[in-house]
């Protein structure tokens, strides 16, 4: 049983960009938890990570599981090996937190269902967003009532620049990889399930993305089961940083969370006034997001709560984005 006084070890499978950011948020900002061991075939990587966290470097993914001290399993590997990560970790009965999404293809979502229902696991999908405290507060505001039923949703998620073309190949390209946190925030903030899906999408940042097969500029528009629609903006590259902007509009007013700057200085002279850049990634933007879902995780574990985010909804989060990539391959929209 794990407690709040009894940090718990944490076993990091992958150091990559995600794996050292989660290493680095749970040696610096989560009490309850610290990083006991590290998996990478990488070995450089894993030394890294090893050595700003103070963990110890196993040699194969099962002996990370089964190193001392670990009780949850955090896989940050890409995601065709998340199927084989949940099922060795379930099986040695540790609780998992696995990032998104779960996998590429609803067969290896539902096998991963079937293993963490025998199982009993305890596994949480990252989608760290619904835990960035603007995004938060619109939900919250929703889910009281404040601004009425929901009419409107706009979300515009726009990243500094594409990751490697070696990434895109094998993330599940940009509505499996990239909106697929924008169709769950969609699901967050409007408090109900996505029912319709229809995409168009281009390559309009860099021909060598359409050469591995995927778009890098998307719109997506979507229904939801309680009738509210949701527009996605989408790019891979916005020069100013990141821009990420959520609006619900419903029958009372309406509520949104607006990007984050480097800091809030604004300068003002008779040309005009000048603001700071953007955050500029992820790794900055969403930097308080990934603190609250490790706390958030270790205090539902710790109470024998629910997972954060059952795998259910990381589920439904992937059929959105399977129904998009349809909707894209027919140029017609996709009924869930
Ligand atoms: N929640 C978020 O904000 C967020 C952000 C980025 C990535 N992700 C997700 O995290 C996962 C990893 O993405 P990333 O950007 O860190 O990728 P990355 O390519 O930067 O890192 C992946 C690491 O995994 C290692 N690896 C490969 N096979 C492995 C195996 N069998 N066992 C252990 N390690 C292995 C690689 O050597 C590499 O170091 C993906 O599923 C991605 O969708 C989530």
């Amino acid at each position: 049983m794990v407690t709040n006084d009894d940090p718990v070890g944490v076993a990091i499978l992958g150091c990559g960009r995600i794996g050292r950011l989660h290493a680095q948020v749970l040696t610096s900002r989560v009490p309850g938890a610290y990083v006991a061991s590290v998996f990478d075939p990488e070995t450089t990587a894993a030394r890294v990570v090893a050595e700003q966290s103070g963990a110890t470097v196993a040699d194969s993914m099962q002996a990370a599981i089964d190193a001392p001290g670990v009780g949850i399993v955090a896989i940050c590997t890409p995601t065709d090996h998340h199927l084989e990560n949940i099922e060795a970790a379930c099986a040695a009965g540790k609780a998992v937190f696995c990032e998104k999404p779960i996998a590429l293809d609803i067969e290896q979502v539902d096998a991963a269902v079937r293993i963490v229902q025998e199982t009993g696991t305890f596994l949480h999908v990252g989608l760290n967003r619904r835990f960035d405290p603007s995004h938060a507060q619109v939900a919250k505001a929703v889910e009281e009532g404040v601004i009425g039923d929901v009419h409107l949703v706009r979300i515009t998620s726009r990243d500094p620049a594409p990751p490697p073309v070696e990434y895109i190949r094998q993330s599940g390209g940009l509505f499996l990889d990239m909106t697929i946190h924008d169709f769950d925030m969609a699901r967050f903030v409007s408090g109900s399930p996505v029912v319709e899906v229809f995409a168009r999408a281009g390559v309009r940042v860099d021909p060598m993305i359409g050469e591995a097969g995927d778009v890098d500029t998307a719109i997506i528009t979507m229904e939801h089961e309680n009738g509210a629609l949701t527009a996605i903006d989408n790019s891979r590259k916005a020069t100013y940083g990141m821009d990420q902007r959520v609006e619900v509009h419903g029958a009372k007013g309406s509520a949104s969370s607006d990007n984050m700057r480097v800091n809030t200085a604004s300068i003002s002279t008779d040309r005009g006034t000048q603001l700071e850049v953007l955050e500029n990634f992820f790794l900055e933007r969403y930097y308080e997001s990934y603190v609250e879902q490790w706390r958030a995780f270790l205090t539902a574990l710790a109470s024998a709560k629910a997972p954060p985010i059952p795998i259910d909804e990381g589920r439904a989060a992937l059929r959105v984005g399977l129904a998009a990539q349809e909707s894209l391959r027919t140029g017609l929209p996709v009924r869930l």
